[in-house]
């Protein structure tokens, strides 16, 4: 069995590479990336014909120069994410599409760009239908249907049944045909995305649906799209995914709609998580060590300015350390809650949803030593912000043992760079 370094309670290397010297060489907070790991995720899902990467994950353009080099393509959900995908030299049409817009919206700039590089669309809502045929006319799209359920590891990231916005509603499937007919478009692929760290039950009930999807969609069906969401274990005692059995049911699926088409459809999944989250470190350093009450608290120079899943969903990640003078030899472990630096109560790395802050147990730390943030590479850097003023961490990919910066650490005259006191205000 593969090796899981992340959840040691001691991480001295990532990739090969002392964390203590990528700490002193690029400051921390620091985002860390074993791309040996993101080519393990890209084998084993070599099986599935086609794999679109949710760049959302980690949009960073060495992580989508990596995977364009393993045949992945992509998805984009907005005008940054397109510009991304040909910055990191993907072709912006092919068959199958290199990449794909998946959104519910068009916003005006997104629109431009999809319309000028003619990028394959997948619809969320009738009203994208319209705006595209208005835009360039008829094309080729792709519907996103919202089956009438959905599931994820949090409410927050469930994104199917009526309380979700996204997709088109599985019974108004027949209307938007018509309308796709109407507008000169032809609708040639259909994707389900139920939500994300889901589980292997509910993603199996997506291709039922995608059956009976299918059999509506019509004659010019090339290819049909599982979405994305598959789950990668964040705790040591969490099953991994039966990836033999995803795929089968998936195969099985798309062969059994082909035979009703009677011609060969594609399959597609879309994950993000799971191509990169467990390639992802946070590396902080503890700069207090302090007791509040009962309570042994480690603070660190990372927040949810940098890793904001705790305190959105009271996400689990893996915590561990690493001495800058070395590990010795294993002694008790000490329960302790860690948080950042952010003037704010939620800024708290071991926390359950609904925000009640929790504890590890750890190794004995001091001011100085390193917190190791573990399956940190998906939704991890992307959703950073500059709360607080805190500039973006730097972000760096170990490729072969060798550490490279890819995205340098945001400077604090950056922050400042794009804001302006009117002259009333300027004296
Ligand atoms: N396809 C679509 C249409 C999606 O909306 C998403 C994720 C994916 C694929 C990829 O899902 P994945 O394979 O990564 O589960 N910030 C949250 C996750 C939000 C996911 C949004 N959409 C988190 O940190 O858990």
């Amino acid at each position: 069995m593969e090796t899981r370094p992340w959840f040691s309670p001691l991480v001295e290397h990532i990739g090969g590479v002392s964390v203590a010297e990528l700490a002193e060489r690029f400051g921390t907070p620091l985002y860390v990336y074993d791309a040996e790991v993101i080519l393990r995720r890209c084998e084993q899902l070599r099986r599935f014909p086609v794999v679109r990467y949710a760049q959302k994950a980690c949009s960073n353009l060495a992580i989508l120069r990596l995977l364009r080099s393993q045949g992945v393509v992509l998805d984009a959900v907005s005008a940054g994410e397109i510009v991304r995908a040909l910055q990191a030299g993907y072709p912006a049409q092919g068959d199958p599409p290199p990449v794909v817009y998946t959104a519910d919206i068009f916003d005006r700039p997104a629109l431009e760009l999809v319309a000028r590089h003619g990028i394959h669309v997948n619809c969320g809502s009738a009203d994208m239908m319209d705006q595209l045929a208005e835009a360039v006319g008829g094309q080729e799209i792709t519907l996103r249907i919202n089956p009438g359920f959905g599931h994820g590891h949090s409410q927050k990231t469930n994104t199917g049944g009526p309380q979700s916005k996204h997709g088109i509603w599985h019974e108004q499937l027949p209307e938007c045909l018509k309308q796709a007919e109407r507008l000169g478009h032809r609708v040639v692929g259909l994707h389900v995305h139920i939500g994300s760290g889901t589980d292997l039950e509910h993603l199996a009930q997506v291709c039922q649906a995608m059956e009976q999807l299918a059999g509506q969609a019509g004659p010019h069906l090339r290819s049909i799209s599982a979405g994305g969401g598959l789950p990668v274990p964040y705790r040591p005692e969490e099953p991994e995914l039966d990836l033999d059995r995803y795929h089968q049911l998936w195969e099985q699926t798309r062969d059994r709609i082909s035979r009703q088409l009677g011609h060969p459809v594609q399959l597609e999944i879309e994950p993000g998580r799971f191509l990169v989250a467990e390639s992802g470190y946070l590396v902080a350093e503890i700069r207090a060590v302090k007791r509040q009450g009962e309570r042994t608290f480690w603070l660190v120079d990372a927040g949810f300015n940098d890793l904001a899943r705790p305190v959105m969903y009271g996400a689990y990640h893996p915590l561990s350390l690493c001495r800058r003078n070395g590990n010795p030899a294993p002694e008790p472990l000490v329960e302790v809650s860690v948080g950042g630096p952010l003037c704010e109560s939620g800024d708290i790395f071991t926390q359950e949803e609904g925000g009640y802050v929790v504890s590890r147990p750890m190794p004995q730390a001091q001011v100085g030593d390193l917190l190791v943030v573990g399956v940190a590479g998906a939704y991890g850097s992307v959703m950073g912000s500059n709360y607080n003023s805190k500039p973006l961490a730097a972000e760096v990919l170990v490729l072969e043992g060798t550490p490279y910066l890819i995205r340098r650490r945001q400077e604090l005259e950056e922050l400042l760079a794009n804001e302006q006191v009117p002259p009333p205000l300027a004296q």
